[in-house]
C-alpha cells in the first residue's frame, strides 16, 4: 500500500466516523429543518387524518415555516442568543387522495396546527419519484418500444426525462409530464441525441401514459465527438489541502473577516443566505445588511414554438426545486482545496429525510485581484506605492436541472461588498433535424447548428433573486438617482464648458414607479436608511450594480410570459410580506400568472421607510455556439450590492 491511497484510506475512515457521529441540531431561527425534525413531520402527518391515505400520500415540500421576522431579531439581538426562541415549525405540503393539502406543523407540541386545501391554479412541485416514475413507465409503453423497433435502436440504451409542460390557456386538471427520450448508443452524453418525434405524456398520480405520439421526425444524431467526460478518470490533483481558512463555522452560522451570516439549504431555492451583518471598525458595531437572500425563480423559455417544444418553458424553482437539484460537490473542481463543506437535509416523496452530503461549499479565494492600490509620484524625492490583495469568502452550491448547471455564488468582500455570481455549464438541449448543416434552406431552424444533423434552441435564462436588504435595520428607502446632462450656461460666466452631468434623486414611494427596465439611461440604484446620515450628511445605503440589462422579448399575451410577466422588468421592490417569497408564485407548475411578483405589485403599495424587499433578475439571452457543445465552458454573470455611503469611510483602510 503506498502513501497515496494510505492517507486516502484514513480520510475515507474519518469521513465515515464523522457522517455516523455529527447529529446536526439546530441553533438559530433559520436553521433549515434537522433530518430528526423532517422524520418528525414525517410521523406526524402518517399519524394524523391524512394517513389513511397512505397508498396515495406524497410529500411535494417540506421547508422550514419561517418564524416572525420580528421574532427572529428579537432574539439575534439579545445577549448572546438567550432571549426567547421563536417557534420551530414546518411547511409541509402534501398530496393525499388528489388534493394539495397545505400543513403548519409545530415541532415543540408535534401537532398539525394548520391543513388547508389549495385550490388555486397550480401545481406543487414534483418530486424526484415522480420524475424516475415517468421515465419508466414511457420506457415500458408498448407503442414506445414499437416506435424504438420501427427505429432499429436497442430498447436498453435509452434514456428519458419527463419535462414540466407550462401553461397555454387550456383547462388544468391533471398533474402531467411530457416525456422526451435520448439515446445513449455510444456516449454518456445523453443530450445529444434525442429521439425525434416521440413525445408521452404521462399522468403522474395515475401513473399511466394518457397521450403518445410518433411523429418520426429526424435522424439520430451520431455519437461520437459528442462525450465529455475528463480524460482519464484522473483525481484532479489541485491546490494542496493545507491551506489555512481564515472563516468559522458554527452550526449554519459562518464568521469571516468583517462578515457574520447565516447559510441554509432547502429543497427549492437551494443555497440561502440570512441575517448577514458587517462590522464597522470605524464605531466597533456590527450593523445589519441583509435579512435574506436567495434565487426566489428561474424562467427558461425556449425558442422554438413547434409541438415538440413549444411548451419548453421551464420555472425550475417552483417546478423541480434547485435545492432537489443539487448534488455532491466534487473537491478541487467545484471547490478549491482550502473548502469547507455544508451538508444538506431533504424530504423524499415518503416523507423520509435524505441526506445530500457536501451540498454546499465555503471558502476563502485568493483571486490575485487588487483590493485597492495607489502610485504616489507627488511627494518630492519619493516613490510611493500602497495596496491590497483582494480576498474573500465564496458560499457556493451548484444545481443541475437535467441538462444545465447553475453555478451559484455569494461572494463576500472585506469592503462590504456581496457579489452574487451566476455560471452556467453543462449540456445543451439540441435538436435532431434532417439538415446536416447550415446553409441556405434552414430558415425553418430555430438554434445554432451544433453537430451534424443537430441543432441547439435559442433560450433564455432568468434568475429572480429574493433580496430582503435590511440597511442599519428594517426601515429602508429605495432610491433611484438618475444621471442627467445639465447646460453649464449661466453657472460661472467664463466657463468654456457647455454641458456637465448632474446626479436627480428620486425616492420611490409606491412598488408601481419602483419597477425598473434598465437601458441606456444611467441610473443609481440605492437602497437607503432614510433615518440615518453619516456624520458628513449622506444618505446611508447599499447600491446595486446590475449585470447585463436582459428582458423578457415574448410577447406580453404568450402564454409563457404571462406566468412570468415579472422578467419584463429586472427589478422590482415590494414591502416585506412573509408569503411573498417565490416570484413565479408558490404553485409554479402549471401556473396562470395570477399570484406571482408581478400580480402582487398590481396593489401598488407604498415602500418608502418600509422594510423592503428586492427582486433582481439575472438574464442571459442565449444565442448557442459550436463551443457550446458537447458541454458548454462555463458563461458568467451576476450582480454585486456595494456599500453606498455606508460607511464613514474606506473600510479596507485602518481605521
Ligand atoms: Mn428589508
Ligand atoms: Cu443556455
Amino acid at each position: 500500500m503506498n502513501g497515496v491511497s494510505m492517507s486516502t484510506m484514513q480520510l475515507l475512515v474519518v469521513a465515515i466516523l464523522l457522517q455516523c457521529c455529527f447529529i446536526p441540531t439546530f441553533q438559530h431561527p433559520l436553521d433549515p429543518l434537522t433530518p430528526s425534525e423532517i422524520n418528525q413531520v414525517n410521523l406526524i402527518i402518517q399519524n394524523s387524518h391524512l394517513g389513511s391515505a397512505i397508498s396515495s400520500l406524497t410529500f411535494h415540500f417540506v421547508d422550514l415555516e419561517e418564524p416572525e421576522k420580528v421574532d427572529v431579531l428579537k432574539w439575534l439581538s439579545s445577549n448572546e442568543h438567550n432571549g426567547s426562541f421563536p417557534h420551530r415549525r414546518a411547511k409541509v405540503v402534501v398530496r393525499a387522495r388528489g388534493e394539495t393539502h397545505e400543513l403548519i406543523v409545530d415541532l415543540a407540541t408535534g401537532s398539525i396546527i394548520s391543513d388547508h386545501v389549495y385550490n388555486g391554479h397550480g401545481f406543487p412541485p414534483f418530486t424526484s419519484k415522480e420524475f424516475v416514475q415517468a421515465s419508466i413507465i414511457s420506457q415500458m409503453h408498448p407503442e414506445f418500444k414499437e416506435s424504438i423497433l420501427r427505429r432499429q435502436l436497442n430498447l436498453s440504451e435509452i434514456t428519458c426525462l419527463p419535462l414540466t409542460i407550462g401553461w397555454f390557456g387550456e383547462l388544468v386538471t391533471k398533474r402531467v409530464l411530457r416525456v422526451f427520450c435520448f439515446y445513449r448508443g455510444g456516449t454518456t452524453n445523453i443530450f445529444a441525441r434525442p429521439i425525434e418525434g416521440i413525445s408521452i405524456l404521462v399522468d403522474v398520480e395515475s401513473n399511466q401514459v394518457i397521450k403518445y405520439t410518433d411523429r418520426f421526425k429526424a435522424p439520430l444524431p451520431r455519437a461520437d465527438g459528442t462525450d465529455f467526460r475528463s480524460s482519464g478518470q484522473e483525481p484532479n490533483l489541485g491546490p494542496s489541502n493545507g491551506t489555512k481558512t481564515g472563516f468559522t463555522i458554527k452550526g449554519h452560522e459562518v464568521r469571516w473577516a468583517n462578515w457574520a451570516f447565516h447559510v441554509a439549504f432547502n429543497a427549492r431555492a437551494g443555497l440561502i443566505i440570512s441575517t448577514a451583518s458587517i462590522f464597522d471598525a470605524g464605531n466597533k458595531k456590527w450593523r445589519r445588511v441583509l435579512y435574506r437572500g436567495h434565487v426566489s425563480e428561474t424562467f427558461i423559455p425556449y425558442m422554438d414554438p413547434t409541438s415538440e417544444w413549444y411548451f419548453r418553458t421551464f420555472m425550475d424553482a417552483g417546478e423541480f426545486g434547485l435545492g432537489n437539484s443539487a448534488y455532491s460537490l466534487m473537491p478541487l473542481i467545484d471547490c478549491p482545496g482550502n473548502a469547507a463543506y455544508m451538508d444538506g437535509y431533504l424530504a423524499g416523496a415518503d416523507g423520509q429525510a435524505q441526506q445530500v452530503a457536501r451540498v454546499i461549499c465555503i471558502f476563502e479565494r485568493y483571486s490575485g485581484d487588487v483590493a485597492w492600490r495607489h502610485t504616489e509620484v507627488g511627494v518630492p524625492g519619493q516613490l510611493l506605492k500602497s495596496g491590497k490583495t483582494e480576498v474573500s469568502l465564496v458560499v457556493r452550491m451548484v444545481a443541475t436541472v437535467g441538462n444545465y448547471d447553475y453555478i451559484l455564488d455569494w461572494e463576500f468582500k472585506q469592503s462590504g461588498s456581496i457579489k452574487v455570481g451566476v455560471s452556467l455549464t453543462g449540456v445543451l438541449e439540441v435538436e435532431a433535424t434532417w439538415y446536416a448543416h447550415n446553409g441556405p434552406k434552414t430558415e425553418d431552424v430555430y438554434g445554432t447548428f451544433v453537430a451534424d444533423n443537430t441543432i441547439a434552441i435559442h433560450h433564455d435564462h432568468f434568475l429572480t433573486y429574493y433580496l430582503d436588504l435590511d440597511i442599519d435595520g428594517t426601515n429602508n428607502s429605495f432610491v433611484r438617482s438618475k444621471l442627467k446632462t445639465a447646460r453649464a450656461v449661466g453657472i460661472e460666466p467664463s466657463t468654456p464648458r457647455k454641458s456637465y452631468w448632474t446626479v436627480v434623486r428620486e425616492a420611490v414611494e409606491s412598488e408601481a414607479k419602483a419597477r425598473t427596465r434598465l437601458g441606456l439611461e444611467p441610473a443609481e440604484l440605492l437602497i437607503v436608511n432614510p433615518n440615518k446620515m453619516t456624520k458628513l450628511g449622506n444618505q446611508v445605503g447599499y447600491g446595486l450594480i446590475t449585470g447585463q440589462p436582459v428582458t423578457s422579448l415574448l410577447s406580453d399575451d404568450d402564454y409563457p410570459q404571462i406566468r412570468a410577466a415579472y422578467t419584463k422588468y429586472q427589478l422590482w421592490v415590494t414591502p416585506y410580506d412573509r408569503l411573498e417569497r417565490w416570484a413565479g408564485g408558490f404553485y409554479a407548475d402549471r401556473s396562470h400568472g395570477d399570484d406571482d411578483l408581478a400580480v402582487w405589485c398590481q396593489r401598488n403599495r407604498p415602500i418608502a421607510n418600509k422594510d423592503i424587499v428586492l427582486w433582481y433578475t439575472v438574464g442571459f439571452h442565449h444565442v448557442p455556439t459550436q463551443e457550446d457543445f458537447p458541454v458548454m465552458p462555463t458563461l458568467s454573470g451576476g450582480f454585486e450590492l456595494r456599500p453606498s455611503n455606508f460607511f464613514e469611510r474606506n473600510p479596507l483602510i485602518k481605521q
